[in-house]
């Protein structure tokens, strides 16, 4: 059994599928935790889980995602969680206008074996829409589209946004890892 430290419901159900059709046995451990502030989604996601190491017995991993926009030369990336709370999406599509829209989410899966931090990443590169669109996922699932489609993230199921959202990435390749780790 794995723990996974996050307080997003949405977060733990986009893994649990993956994690659960790889046979992998996920255990939510919900809990709100205080994020640095830093340069980068690395950082943040390192520093959250070696904060956490000391006090949970077992096994557990975390992630930090940022939403990336190139015309705003990387915003809000390792401040996606301020901005959405405060201007969110609305504040970001009054922000670009008319600019150019490609973005990317970047996310880092930080997990503590007991001894050591490792950490695995994932990104999906797509274009900031005009207004927003859907009502699945969270954040700004509604504001994203990921190159290739014409559908919003948030237009998609779990299991469409899965297959080829910059989480699932991240969650593969620590799949990977773990299936190599209890060999
Ligand atoms: P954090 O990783 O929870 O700190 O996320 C930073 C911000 O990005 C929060 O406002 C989240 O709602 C948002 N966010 C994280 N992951 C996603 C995603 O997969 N889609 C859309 N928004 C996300």
């Amino acid at each position: 059994m794995i723990k996974f430290v996050t307080s997003n419901r949405n977060k733990f159900q986009e893994v649990k599928y993956l994690m659960e059709a790889a046979r992998i046995d996920v255990e939510w451990h919900e809990m709100k935790y205080e994020e640095i502030q830093a340069d980068t989604t690395e950082e943040i996601s390192r520093d959250s889980c070696a904060k956490i190491a000391g006090g949970l017995d077992s096994r557990f991993f975390l992630e930090d995602t940022g939403l990336y926009i190139d015309p705003l030369n990387g915003f809000p990336g390792p401040y996606s969680s301020y901005v959405q709370r405060t201007i969110g999406n609305k504040g970001i599509l009054r922000l670009l206008h008319n600019n150019g829209r490609d973005a990317a989410f970047l996310t880092v899966i930080s997990y503590w074996n007991g001894k050591e931090i490792v950490q695995f990443s994932g990104e999906l590169r797509g274009k900031i829409s005009y207004t927003e669109r859907g009502n699945n996922g969270f954040g700004y699932d509604p504001i994203f589209i990921p190159d290739g489609y014409e559908k919003s993230l948030a237009e998609m199921t779990v299991p469409e946004k899965n297959a080829i959202s910059h989480r699932s990435i991240a969650v593969l390749k620590f799949i990977d890892y773990l299936r190599k780790e209890d060999e």
